[in-house]
């Protein structure tokens, strides 16, 4: 099916996909949830064409990072590789203030949705911004948007090539509060996708910043998570 056609019955189906997911949402917000829970969500909210929420994690991964996250007790958090918003799900239960979530593609119908992820009562707002992270102009939106605010967390999970990663490391890190994180996904070095090339950027980080790896089987093919802790001077740039 052409990416036209498949977009022309998303459009035609949007109204009746919006109706379900928003009563999910409705489910969700219906009392506090626990992190666990909100892992569980964000990996089977379900919906479907635009209003599809879901993130392709591994359970025990994302819930380890998700802790880590909550530790830091994050006000902002910035990510960049939004797709279909289960990981945004989870930033928005965490961050007391603000999430900011970048994606290549348009997000013009999730953002009613997307927007109202914070639980009730909760201070966040959400942020949907569309472009390429690799944009200088992109960034100089980022960092209007920041306005000067720091980022508590920074989760990359955009462009997977060596280059861009490296590129969305090198590029994001300074709006990074020290004592903050910056997370990667897919660090592990057997992947199933040749553009996933995180690993090398993970390899150059081991031997200058402090790091820890969120690795559910050491034999498995793809995911893993890695997260840097941000140090006083700021994250480190890459050695030559
Ligand atoms: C693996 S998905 C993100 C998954 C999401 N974080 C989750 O787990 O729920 C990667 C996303 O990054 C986006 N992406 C790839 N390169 C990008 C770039 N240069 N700038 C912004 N977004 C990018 C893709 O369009 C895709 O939707």
């Amino acid at each position: 099916m052409t990416s036209f056609i498949k977009h022309l019955i998303r459009v035609l189906r949007q109204p009746f996909n919006a109706r379900h997911a928003f009563r999910r949402l409705q489910e969700y917000h219906d009392r506090p949830r626990s992190l666990e829970e909100v892992v569980d969500w964000a990996m089977n909210f379900g919906g479907d064409g635009y209003m599809r929420v879901k993130t392709l994690q591994i359970p025990a991964e994302i819930t380890r990072l998700a802790r880590a996250v909550q530790a830091i007790q994050p006000r902002i958090i910035l990510e960049i590789g939004t797709a279909s918003g289960g990981t945004a799900l989870i930033w928005s239960h965490l961050a007391a203030e603000r999430v900011i979530t970048c994606d290549l593609k348009d997000m013009a119908y999730q953002t009613p949705l997307f927007t109202r992820f914070p639980p009730p009562g909760s201070g966040c707002e959400v942020t949907l911004l569309s472009g390429n992270s690799h944009d200088p102009g992109f960034k100089a939106r980022v960092a209007r948007e920041l306005d000067g605010a720091k980022v508590d967390f920074l989760f990359i999970d955009g462009d997977h090539t060596e280059e861009g990663v490296t590129a969305d490391y090198l590029d994001y890190k300074e709006f990074v509060r020290p004592g903050g994180l910056i997370a990667f996904h897919d660090i592990v070095e057997h992947q199933p996708l040749p553009t996933n090339q995180v690993f090398h950027l993970w390899k150059r980080l081991k031997p200058v910043a402090r790091l820890e790896e969120f690795v559910n089987d050491p034999q498995q093919r793809g995911f893993g998570i890695g997260v840097l802790h941000v140090p006083e001077q700021g994250a480190p740039d890459l050695p030559t």
